[in-house]
């Protein structure tokens, strides 16, 4: 009799632990179909979508969940990816860090420009696999609405975009120069119409420019109007019309 009562229970958990899979992945084939990305998920329901019990591979970042079945060469079982799916290890994809203690998606601990690297691994994601959904917990409400983690988070990458434009709009401005080093005579620094990379109609003078709010400087090259600028030092010894300064180390 205890025999038959305990066979009983094993068939019921077993249909029970099958049927649940059974029901996971006619909802994921439905949800592929109609949600369109709109459907919220719990960490709990994530979870299952990460290739054990079934081929459906999902992953999350920054609380936003796509559906990566298509890459399982990188996230399937035993890739070398498949930390990602079935949870959001967001700050992994900064760390490189891919053990399940690393695997978190509290990422406020990373620099602002790791921030910015995340949010272009964010990116990638919505340019190559279909958004599914959003997980419920640190980045989205049971609503579906933006925490205010999630808003801190956004600002910080904005203000890194901010500051990567203004570095450019910088370096448009005062390109950098070119520099060789010669142990006898020590370094030269000179302007062409590429140095820096930056390529333009001017060539510039070498002079020392101090970033805003900087002690420090670098060489830069100057054009004609911004040679008076407070923030541009000529190079002690060298002519101000050179275009190549030998400089002291
Ligand atoms: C922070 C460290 C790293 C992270 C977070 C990372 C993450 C990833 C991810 C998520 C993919 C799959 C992209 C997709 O869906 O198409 C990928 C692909 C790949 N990664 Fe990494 N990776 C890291 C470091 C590296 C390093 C150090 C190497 C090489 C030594 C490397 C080599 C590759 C290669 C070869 C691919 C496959 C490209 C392809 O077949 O399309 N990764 N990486």
């Amino acid at each position: 009799m205890f025999k038959l009562l305990f066979i009983f229970a094993l068939l019921a958990v077993l249909l029970a632990v099958y049927f649940n899979d059974l029901t996971n992945n006619i909802f994921a084939l439905f949800q592929l179909q109609y949600l369109k990305g709109k459907h919220l998920f719990t960490a709990k329901e994530l979870s299952f979508y990460n290739g054990v019990n079934t081929p459906f591979l999902y992953l999350s970042i920054l609380g936003n969940i796509f559906n990566v079945t298509k890459g399982d060469k990188h996230y399937g079982v035993g890739q070398s990816y498949h930390i990602f799916v079935g949870r959001d290890a967001s700050k992994s994809f900064v760390t490189g860090k891919f053990s399940k203690a690393d695997a978190t998606d509290d990422v406020l601990s990373l620099s602002q420009k790791d921030l910015k690297l995340l949010n272009n691994w964010f990116e990638f994601y919505q340019k190559e696999y279909p958004k599914i959904g959003k997980l419920i917990g640190r980045y989205y409400d049971e609503n579906g609405k933006l925490t205010h983690y999630a808003r801190q988070v956004r600002r910080l990458i904005r203000e890194s975009e901010i500051a990567d434009n203004n570095n450019q709009l910088n370096k448009v401005k005062f390109p950098p120069c070119n520099v060789e080093w010669d142990p006898e005579k020590g370094s030269r620094v000179w302007c062409t119409n590429k140095s820096g990379g930056i390529e333009r109609a001017w060539v510039g003078k070498p002079r020392q420019y101090f970033e805003p709010g900087s002690k420090t400087y670098r060489c830069a090259c100057i054009s004609k109007e911004n040679e008076k600028l407070g923030s541009v030092k000529q190079y002690e010894g060298c002519n101000s019309d050179s275009e190549s300064c030998f400089i002291k180390d």
